[in-house]
């Protein structure tokens, strides 16, 4: 899986941000030529995003181009030219506001001809797939099940808030006059869909770019669910949400001790043991699992163990 804890969106119609965006320390790209760009801008917008892609300097960071939806005129042009200009320097296109598993397929199908056509690798062009209206929650299940080439789901709040008519123009932010969080249960339905299908779960936009403590906030709600990454709008958004969505230098170690341990206690010389006391704490298999998540997720972000496990204890 790749590294999407921050997701860059850069408009395809600003040559300034494409160059910026390859300096800045973000995990993943979007070279937008949907709601960043204005219609009349549509057609440059790709000319530049083509450009961009092929001059490369994206080393290291997941480059992604979001088309714009099924519902306008401009998507199969964006897949034609994107892909055929720059196919190989694309590693998938995120699709907005799906509405059910058919647009998926009929990206998929449009995909596969043109890499047949350009001798690319078929199925190379990974998909992120955005969530954002009622229609497409109602079918979250079949969209992240439609096509081999799905890579994520993505929130899309401001687009959603709109699609459920919300009174809000605070977009992913908690309501005064809510008594919870209004989001839990889109993002843990997008959660569960995508972890039942391998899939990674990415979070959406904070658009008060210059709150960071309030991206964090809203960062920490979906990482706290189990979200991948989330949507960075400026530069000073990125190390956040690389801080949040990788483990704890001290949650990553109790990861690695954990699962050190229960290597030891489930083997032989450990006595072949399913359940075992670490400290005051029981482990036993899914105590395994867990911690595969944390270290997992802690290695993709580099972290590196601190404090070695102890040597098991000597037996007999
Ligand atoms: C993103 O596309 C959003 O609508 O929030
Ligand atoms: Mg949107």
């Amino acid at each position: 899986m790749r590294a999407r804890r921050s997701c860059l969106a850069v408009p395809g119609s600003n040559p300034r941000m494409l160059d910026k965006a390859r300096t800045l320390p973000a995990d993943h790209v979007f070279l937008d030529l949907e709601d960043a760009v204005a219609p009349l801008a549509k057609e440059g917008a790709r000319a530049n995003v083509v450009a961009a892609l092929r001059e490369g300097g994206w080393d290291g960071k997941t480059r992604a181009v979001r088309v714009n939806d099924l519902s306008t005129p401009w998507t199969y042009r964006d897949v034609i030219e994107i892909v055929e200009g720059a196919g190989d320097h694309v590693d998938c296109l995120v699709l907005p506001k799906v509405r059910d598993a058919g647009q998926v397929i009929w990206v998929d199908t449009l995909l596969t001809q043109i890499e047949k056509t350009l001798g690319l690798p078929i199925g190379g062009i990974g998909l992120e797939l955005q969530i954002e209206t009622a229609g497409g929650l109602v079918e979250v299940d079949a969209i992240a099940a439609a096509s081999e080439r799905a890579d994520a789901l993505v929130f899309g709040p401001a687009d959603f808030m709109a699609s459920l008519n919300m009174p809000s123009l605070a977009v992913g932010e908690l309501s005064p006059d809510y008594p919870g969080d209004p989001f839990h249960y889109v993002l843990m339905r997008l959660l569960v869909a995508a972890r039942s299908h391998d899939l990674q779960a990415i979070d959406g936009p904070y658009l008060q770019i210059h709150d960071v403590a309030g991206f964090t906030a809203s960062a920490r709600r979906s990482a706290a669910l189990g979200f991948d990454g989330k949507w960075v709008l400026h530069p000073g958004q990125i190390e956040a949400a690389n801080e949040v969505y990788s483990p704890s230098a001290e949650a990553f170690d109790r990861a690695e001790l954990i699962l050190d341990a229960y290597e030891h206690a489930t083997s032989e010389a450990g006595g072949a043991l399913g359940a075992v006391m670490l400290g005051d704490e029981m482990i036993d298999e899914a105590s395994r699992k867990l911690a595969q998540v944390i270290a997992a997720k802690g290695r993709a972000a580099g972290l590196r163990r601190a404090t070695a496990s102890p040597p098991p204890p000597a037996r007999g």
